[in-house]
């Protein structure tokens, strides 16, 4: 087999590629371990900047989003108060769109398969071999057998736990991992509120997020090794009612819950992001604590990048774009970690805080909910960094 780019890895990051560059009219292939259904069945993010909004529209793959998405123009801060962050009137009028990145997918995967080149399902790549030459090549097995694909370029979006990454030498890590992690729960019961509300609790903290009108999506920070299925229906629900108490009528709606699953924190950079003609894009590269709703929008922005700078070799034949490449993601890279790393330590209480930490955390809540200025720092990273 032959193509332009090599893509290892159907999530978001190699499925928007793919239809970036097939928009581009460069010819790719994707390479996916796992079947069509694990990859639209798979819960993780549901928050989408601007910026991605954008970017899915003017790939033709936004219609759906724009029929079923939600429009969210804040979030609710609740600690000792309840603080509502105003989005556009921070930032100059941007929001975000909550739409699952099961969604995304589906809509990607539906394009591709219709207009796009190979999608290649229960296809694992094996190795990346050659990345430093004119001709790279992606070993990989299908149906038992084992088979090469000839690239021009591979761009690894196979993940935290995928291949690419291993095929670039001396590559530079930084990494912090969490004593806790969240546990998640999707429930068919109207979201109790219209917004995202982040909970800041001395029991701990908790996330109230949806899918759609009839759907919620709850989180609540757990200790890391806790096993989802050690908890109850109930005691998730008393649990989260707990860490989202107020003083006033607010109450929190229960209803049957249809799936639970613990996700682990962690903050994660590999650098470079490019080796020869081996380029890595999305999580392969880099991951953030969910709690400021950057890994998919990271993703977004890599491949972004990349299919910007090979259109413009395309065009030119100058290489200085992808020469950039690496620096380029990593600068937006680093300000969603420093953004992730803020919301998260700001926002969960952790085991052996000393009371001195707990006190600064309840300062740097305050300051957030009072400086126009503070505020504003949170609302355009949350909304999204501009891309490239
Ligand atoms: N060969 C082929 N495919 C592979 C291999 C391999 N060796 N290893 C992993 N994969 C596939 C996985 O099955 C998965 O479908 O690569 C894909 C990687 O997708 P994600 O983990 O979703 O990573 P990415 O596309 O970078 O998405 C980044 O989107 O899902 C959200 O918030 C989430 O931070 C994440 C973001
Ligand atoms: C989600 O809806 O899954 C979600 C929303 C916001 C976050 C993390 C996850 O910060």
């Amino acid at each position: 087999m032959r193509t332009t780019v090599g893509i290892i890895g159907a999530g978001p990051a190699g499925l928007l590629l793919a239809r970036l560059l097939h928009n581009a009219g460069i010819d790719s292939v994707v390479l996916e371990s796992r079947d069509r259904a694990y990859v639209e069945r798979r819960q993780r993010a549901g928050i989408l900047e601007q910026g991605t909004v954008d970017v899915l529209r003017g790939a033709g793959a936004g219609e759906r989003m724009d029929r079923e998405g939600l429009r969210h123009d804040g979030i609710e801060l609740r600690f000792a108060r309840r603080h509502r962050v105003d989005f556009p009137a921070l930032t100059g009028g941007r929001s975000v769109m909550v739409y699952a990145q099961t969604e995304v997918c589906k809509d990607l995967i539906a394009l591709q398969l219709k207009e796009g080149g190979p999608l290649l399902f229960e296809t694992e790549a094996l190795a990346v071999e050659g990345a430093d030459t004119q001709r790279p090549r992606v070993r990989f097995r299908r149906e038992g057998v084992e088979d090469v694909l000839e690239c021009d370029y591979v761009v690894g979006c196979d993940g935290y736990w995928g291949v690419a990454r291993s095929a670039v030498p001396d590559g530079r890590t930084f990494e912090r991992t969490y004593p806790f992690g969240w546990l998640g729960i999707l429930a068919d019961v109207a979201p109790s509120h219209d917004e995202l509300v982040y909970a800041r609790h001395d029991r701990g903290f908790a996330l109230l997020s949806m899918r759609s009108p009839s759907v919620s999506r709850l989180y609540l920070q757990v200790p890391a090794d806790t096993d989802a299925d050690s908890w109850s229906d109930e005691r998730i629900w008393d649990e989260l009612e707990r860490r989202f108490e107020t003083d006033d009528d607010w109450s929190l709606r229960r209803g049957p819950i249809t799936q639970k699953s613990v996700t682990p924190m962690r903050s994660y950079v590999h650098e470079p992001m490019r080796h020869g003609r081996l380029f890595l894009a999305g999580d392969a590269a880099h991951i953030v604590p969910p709690t400021g709703a950057k890994g998919l929008n990271l993703a977004v922005g890599d491949v972004v990048t990349f299919a910007r700078a090979l259109t413009h070799r395309t065009a030119t034949g100058s290489e200085d774009l992808l020469d950039a490449y690496s620096a380029t993601c990593l600068r937006r890279v680093w300000q969603a970690e420093r953004f992730s790393y803020d919301m998260t330590t700001l926002l969960h209480t952790a085991p052996g805080a000393t009371p001195f930490e707990d006190r600064l955390q309840l300062a740097r809540l305050d300051r957030i909910t009072s400086s126009r200025a503070a505020e504003t720092d949170l609302a355009e990273a949350y909304t999204g960094f501009p891309i490239g």
